[in-house]
């Protein structure tokens, strides 16, 4: 699941998973999807599988497990179960199996390194190409261990808070992931009120000619500093805007002075 600076991953957990966006995804060179077992109702991998099952080949894909129906676990049996269960819902081994939200099973340190052992034990038998974890709120994690995942993806972009994005950078220093991907961009949706107080351009070299979405999207490679970004859209057009923003570069200077005002504001415990 090699990715190239700030690549875009295709994120499916608002997705209906039209046709059309995954089409046009294989002919802008998105080269990976993102999803979960849970997503879209539980069906997501059945989805591709059915009607889109001719355009996977063009993807590496990771998806997620830890979301079961009606409950989170992070119950060894049911991990290794719903890798197998991936693998035959789309039809192919999954690139990448993230733990899904681990946090939300409030692990202590042998929980979590156990639930790491089954995902690293699956990919080793080839029941997927590599492991990981996906957290939306690290923050309980950051005293444990997930020794060296393949992909770490962890909350990214400009309404990250500084507690959040402290704990993702902690845990990238403690596990050593391979590759980080952030995630959520725009914080689930690009319409919020926030958007339209400021001009998240100050965050670009040379943004001249970019849009204020190509922008919010852009800052999130660079807040904590990730690999690639797992964006949502349902939206052709939104999508080629979002690839368009790979051409700028995030303004390494303004984020840090950015980081430091962050830091000014932290509440005192
Ligand atoms: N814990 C986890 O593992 C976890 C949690 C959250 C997210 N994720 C990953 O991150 C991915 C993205 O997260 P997300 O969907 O929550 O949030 P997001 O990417 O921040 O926001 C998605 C929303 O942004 C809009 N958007 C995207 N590009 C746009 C554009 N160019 N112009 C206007 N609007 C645009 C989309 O609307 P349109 O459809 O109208 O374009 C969509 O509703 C997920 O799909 C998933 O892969 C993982």
């Amino acid at each position: 699941m090699r990715t190239t600076d700030g690549s875009v991953v295709l994120g499916l957990y608002r997705s209906g998973h039209p046709r059309d966006v995954l089409e046009a995804a294989a002919d802008l060179g998105v080269a990976h999807l993102d999803t979960a077992s849970n997503y879209l109702r539980h069906r997501s991998h059945e989805v591709l599988k059915t009607q889109a099952g001719d355009l996977l080949p063009n993807f590496a894909i990771s998806t997620k497990v830890g979301y079961f129906p009606g409950e989170h676990s992070l119950d060894p049996a049911r991990l290794r179960a719903g890798v197998e269960r991936a693998a035959k819902e789309l039809g192919r081994e999954p690139d990448a199996v993230l733990l899904h939200n681990p946090e939300h099973s409030q692990p202590d340190a042998e929980m979590l390194a156990q639930a790491c052992a089954v995902l690293a034990g699956a990919a080793q038998a080839g029941l997927c190409g590599g492991w990981g974890v996906s957290s939306w709120d690290p923050r309980p994690l950051v005293d444990l261990d997930a020794p060296c995942p393949d992909v770490l993806m962890v909350r990214s972009g400009l309404l990250v808070g500084v507690d959040v994005l402290e704990a993702a950078e902690a845990i990238v220093t403690r596990w050593r992931p391979s590759q980080v991907w952030g995630m959520s961009p725009f914080g689930g949706s690009a319409n919020e009120a926030v958007w339209g107080k400021f001009d998240p351009r100050i965050f670009l070299r040379d943004a001249l000619s970019a849009t204020r979405v190509q922008a919010a999207f852009r800052s999130a490679c660079g807040l904590p500093r990730v690999d690639a970004v797992a964006v949502g859209t349902d939206n052709v057009e939104h999508l080629r805007e979002l690839v368009g923003a790979l051409a700028y570069e995030v303004d390494d200077q303004v984020v840090q002075e950015y980081r430091q005002l962050l830091q000014a504001r932290r509440q005192p415990v």
